[in-house]
């Protein structure tokens, strides 16, 4: 019971980090989400007129990457925890005083405010909190220029429930399937992946096309 209750709490900072043990998971994903960041920034194959969207950027490092290794394009993110939200603005601070980048505070789903049409927009270990992913899919692709990328890192099930922490039900567990018909469902015109394995489990790129 103690176990299942502290599992829950720790899994709802990944959801949402906050307070002490938010600061625990977001050092946490500093360390395990940088090959991911990595391999989504190649696939995002960034251009000089680039306009790029990250929804949940936690503490900004891929958002710090991409405006770090091409000095024209433009990036806009978004992240509903404040911890992450003041981790990410120092982290990006510098280019968003050039005007390069925004880092937007909201509920990616509810959020109003976008101004722009989008090139790219990529979602890294974000999918397992959207509980729906009918309107998020529906809202990215409306978000996104004709030709536009939507590009997703995801972990397997079976690797989630691997886990003590990413078992709890705090994640909803989609399986690549289920992705894949959800993006096309709502008119991505194609979707392409690439499964990784990782610790003896599958993890997914995932990369539609609008
Ligand atoms: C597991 S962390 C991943 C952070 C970052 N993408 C990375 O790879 O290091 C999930 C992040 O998404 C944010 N998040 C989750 N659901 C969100 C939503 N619906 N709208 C905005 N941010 C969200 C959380 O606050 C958290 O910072």
């Amino acid at each position: 019971m103690f176990k299942e209750t502290f599992n829950r709490l720790k899994a709802q900072q990944f959801r949402k980090p906050s307070g002490l043990l938010g600061l625990d998971a977001a050092n946490f994903m500093r360390n395990n989400n940088r090959g991911y960041i990595a391999r989504v920034c190649d696939i995002l194959d960034i251009q000089d007129d680039d306009i790029l969207l990250e929804i949940g950027c936690g503490a900004g490092y891929a958002v710090k990457s991409i405006a770090g290794s091409n000095s024209l394009c433009r990036v806009d993110a978004i992240d509903f925890s404040a911890l992450m939200l003041k981790r990410a603005r120092k982290n990006v601070s510098r280019y968003i005083d050039s005007g390069r980048v925004r880092i937007f505070d909201g509920e990616f789903g509810a959020f109003g405010l976008f101004d722009t049409v989008y090139s790219k927009i990529f979602a890294i270990n974000v999918i397992y909190f959207w509980d729906d992913l009918s309107p998020i899919f529906s809202k990215i692709f409306k978000l996104l220029k004709p030709g536009g990328h939507f590009v997703i890192f995801m972990s397997s099930p079976e690797r989630l429930r691997a886990r003590p922490f990413t078992a709890d039900m705090v994640f909803n567990k989609y399986s690549i399937t289920e992705v894949r018909a959800a993006l096309l469902k709502v008119g991505f015109l194609t979707v392409m992946h690439e499964t990784v394995e990782k610790e003896g489990f599958d993890t997914y790129y995932v990369e539609a096309q609008k």
